[in-house]
């Protein structure tokens, strides 16, 4: 008997123990009460990723789905996602990616920089708080041209969307939906009337065929959920993963060192925090037909979670997954960001964002210590990582 809670307490603490059970035990597991079954397998979790006619994302990538009401694009399907995709990938240019980066390392100097005035080379502080939201928030907020004053109350309201759990309060998370999109339909409401050098007003302006050559523009409202789904997407995320690496080099302290001795190995290590410890965990989905995988029958219809954060311990494609090893080949098994239709529109943003801030962080504070011990988490629908890190500086290398 596999005791498998995905809103249970414990698991957020540590899934990796139940992952392993059910990758060996059941790799297709049915979770009767909660009616899903759960594939934890990497080959079954890439099947999954990449089979998206069988496996399909309009019934909702969480559990409960809930998000399934929303005109969000990763609950699209073909043809319409195609399009509607091609319309947002427009935003992440080369030139406005590149122009970004210069915005990252600037914002991450800065945040490191505040941190060291407010709290000095031995005071504590919480790292997610102080550095690790604030970085993403800023950086996702300057691509899409949200100002300043909504910012943290945009951090608030998606956390309270992800909430599961004994602290989720269901009844108040309609509302909170509603108050985001609220906030982004003014923005484009705005920007409609008083069109600037940005991606809110470059989005109304855009315009794709369609596979039957019928031309889309994007309503007001379409804008608010796509930025409603970045704003999320590219915040919480990285807010996750910088932590994650962080803890995970405390617990490896042989790789820290290799790290700090061979900058260059920088690149590669961010993939391999995220494998360690991948800031999404599930991605749900529901079968268009009956399957049988593993003996198990699955009916049309059905929900399927597809557990990344399983997949990245699957011995069968990694060798000692439980180990990090900053020298890991990662021959494209990047599974960590999703494959196929819906993989990862942020890929590069979120692979510069962590790789600048620990540029930043690894030369200037060199000594920086945190502790995992006293981390603090909730119980999220779709995202796993830390809301409290206790960390201080350390001196500043001159
Ligand atoms: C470490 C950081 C990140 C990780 C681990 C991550 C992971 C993922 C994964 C696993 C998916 C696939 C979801 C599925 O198949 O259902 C996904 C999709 C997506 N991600 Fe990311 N992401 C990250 C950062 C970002 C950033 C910075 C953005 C910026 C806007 C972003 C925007 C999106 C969007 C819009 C989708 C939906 C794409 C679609 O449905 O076609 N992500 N991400």
């Amino acid at each position: 008997m596999i005791e498998f809670n995905p809103y249970g307490r414990d698991f957020a603490e540590d899934p990796y123990p139940v992952y392993a059970k059910l990758r060996e035990e059941a790799p297709v597991y049915f979770h009767k009460e909660m009616n899903f079954y759960a594939f934890s397998r990497y080959e079954d979790v890439v099947r999954g990723h990449r089979d998206a006619a069988t496996y399909c994302s309009s019934g909702g990538v969480t559990i409960d789905g809930t998000e399934a009401a929303m005109p969000l694009l990763i609950v699209k399907d073909q043809p319409e996602h195609g399009w509607a995709k091609g319309l947002v990938t427009k935003v992440f240019s080369r030139a406005r990616m590149e122009a970004l980066d210069l915005f990252i390392r600037r914002r991450t100097i800065e945040l490191l920089d505040e941190a060291y005035d407010k709290y000095g080379p031995a005071g504590e502080f919480n790292f997610v708080k102080e550095i690790s939201v604030r970085l993403p928030l800023d950086v996702i907020s300057e691509l899409l041209g949200i100002p300043e004053e909504y910012r943290e109350e945009i951090h608030h309201l998606s956390n309270l969307t992800v909430l599961r759990g004994d602290e989720a309060d269901p009844s108040q998370q309609a509302q909170t939906a509603m108050r985001t999109l609220e906030i982004y339909l003014t923005l484009a409401a705005d920007r409609r009337a008083n069109p600037r050098d940005d991606v809110i007003s470059m989005l109304i302006n855009e315009r794709v065929t369609d596979e039957n050559g019928v031309e889309h523009a994007m309503s007001d409202h379409e804008i608010a959920v796509r930025f409603l789904e970045m704003g999320f997407a590219g915040h919480e995320t990285v807010a996750k993963a910088i932590p994650n690496g962080a803890m995970a080099l405390h617990r490896f302290p042989d790789e820290r060192r290799k790290l700090a001795e061979n900058p260059e190995l920088l690149t590669q290590a961010v993939e391999e925090f995220l494998r360690y410890d991948p800031p999404s965990h599930f991605q749900g989905r529901t079968t268009t037909k009956e399957v049988v995988l593993h003996d198990v029958t699955i009916p049309a219809g059905a929900k399927v979670m597809l557990l990344t954060g399983s997949a990245v311990r699957d011995h069968r494609a990694f060798d000692n997954p439980d180990v990090l090893d900053l020298n890991r080949p990662m021959d494209g098994k990047t599974i960590y960001f999703g494959f196929g239709v819906h993989k990862c529109l942020g890929i590069h943003l979120a692979r510069q964002e962590q790789k600048i801030a620990w540029e930043e962080i690894l030369t200037r504070f060199p000594n920086y210590q945190v502790d995992p011990s006293r981390a603090t988490r909730s119980v999220l629908a779709s995202v796993r990582g830390v809301s409290g890190l206790p960390a201080i500086l350390g001196k500043q290398a001159v």
